[in-house]
């Protein structure tokens, strides 16, 4: 997906000796992606990587995001104030909304992993709303803080090592299909383009430290919907070099360079990651459309093809009233959506705005899981009439 990085011992050439100080050989590792043809990385592992045992634990199976039939609304829920209601054991995470091609939950941990985890189910891009810690993963550690996206690689062992003094709110958007940048954003030899909102430099890679054990044995596995236990006999923090293209990153939304219109740009216009059937974009501040009679609003409009789904971070969202950092709105396909009553009018000389917000367009419609029942503001798909109104959540 990146460009190649190689970390410690690697030997010349792929699928050849290499041995420790005392002449032990080292165990080749490939990790690959779309089969055998799309991103790898080679890694050498002082032991054997594939000894996993199932453990007695019973699977859990996690619950579905199907509430249904409903009314098609706009909707917006608030996050929690705390994570009581996100911990369906072992991991702390709360599903919201969800279809064939991604999962959204939301994460606020309050404790380090105390076990590996990998997830087979698909690639996860984190968005750190608030809190910092490591990644560490079987590929070294990758710090982390808040406006950061963070990528783990489907099935690449990691756990999530907390700051102590650190409250944690993360949007976890989960794929089934590969995470890339978009292509329009490489030249023909997969470079970023001098024009991409982003450069090689912004993408932060995992740093590897000599192999170390933390003790822990317990490696849980999600798979088809359901997270199962495996033992491991030794510590898999035993890598001692690795190179390719397929790791964790960060990247910082701060880092994201916008691209300012004369008139309103629409929101590919910011498109910052893409996979099968998800558009990911980042609204990050910038100045507003220059013309002269620009209307900087976002225009009522009907995507008829997508859901849209919008996290607010931080900043002023001039469109929504109602919305305040932690939000996420839903806006369906087959009804339009626009500007709070308003909002539209009161753009009209606006030069700037402050918002920091992740937007993802997706292709099949989502649905919803109870939890997301029992966190919507009920009030907000009327809050968009006129004649309705202050809406009532603040
Ligand atoms: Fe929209």
């Amino acid at each position: 997906m990146l460009e190649r990085q190689s970390h410690g011992r690697v030997p010349e050439a792929p699928h050849t000796q290499l041995r420790a100080v005392d002449g032990r050989l080292l165990y080749e590792h490939c990790i690959t992606r779309q089969g055998f043809d799309g991103p790898y990385t080679i890694a050498y592992h002082e032991r054997r990587p594939h000894e996993a045992l199932p453990a007695a634990d019973a699977p859990v199976t996690l619950p579905p995001a199907n509430v249904s039939p409903e009314r098609l609304l706009r909707r917006h829920y608030a996050s929690p104030r705390s994570a009581l209601d996100l911990e369906p054991f072992p991991r702390h995470r709360g599903r919201l909304l969800e279809n064939a091609d991604v999962a959204l939950s939301l994460a606020m941990p309050t404790r380090s992993d105390p076990f590996y985890f990998a997830n087979a189910d698909g690639d996860e891009l984190y968005f750190i709303h608030s809190g910092s810690g490591v990644l560490r993963t079987l590929l070294g550690d990758l710090s982390y803080r808040a406006g950061d996206y963070v990528y783990v690689p489907r099935s690449l062992l990691h756990r999530f090592v907390l700051d102590a003094a650190s409250a944690q709110h993360w949007l976890v958007i989960e794929l089934r299909q590969p995470l890339d940048i978009p292509r329009a954003y490489r030249n023909s030899v997969g470079q970023l383009r001098l024009d991409a909102p982003y450069s090689h430099r912004d993408f932060r890679g995992p740093t590897l430290p000599a192999p170390r054990d933390e003790g822990l044995r317990d490696f849980w596995l999600k798979t088809q919907g359901s997270l199962q236990k495996y033992l491991l006999p030794a510590s898999p923090l035993d890598v001692i070099g690795w190179d390719g293209s397929l790791y964790p990153f960060t990247l910082s939304i701060d880092a994201f360079k916008p691209k300012v219109g004369k008139v309103h740009l629409p929101p590919p216009a910011h498109a910052t990651f893409e996979a099968k059937g998800v558009l990911i974009c980042s609204f990050v501040p910038r100045p507003l459309d220059f013309h002269e009679q620009a209307v900087p609003c976002p225009y009522p409009h009907s995507s008829v093809d997508v859901d849209e789904v919008l996290f607010y971070s931080r900043g002023g969202f001039t469109s929504r009233r109602g919305v305040g950092p932690g939000s996420i709105s839903h806006h369906p396909r087959g009804l339009p959506h626009g500007p709070h009553p308003g909002a539209y009018e009161a753009s009209v000389g606006s030069k700037h705005t402050d918002e920091v917000a992740v937007m993802l367009d997706v292709t099949l419609p989502l649905t919803r899981s109870a939890l997301a029942e029992s966190l919507e503001d009920v009030g907000y798909h009327g809050s968009f009439v006129a004649s309705a109104g202050s809406h009532s959540t603040g």
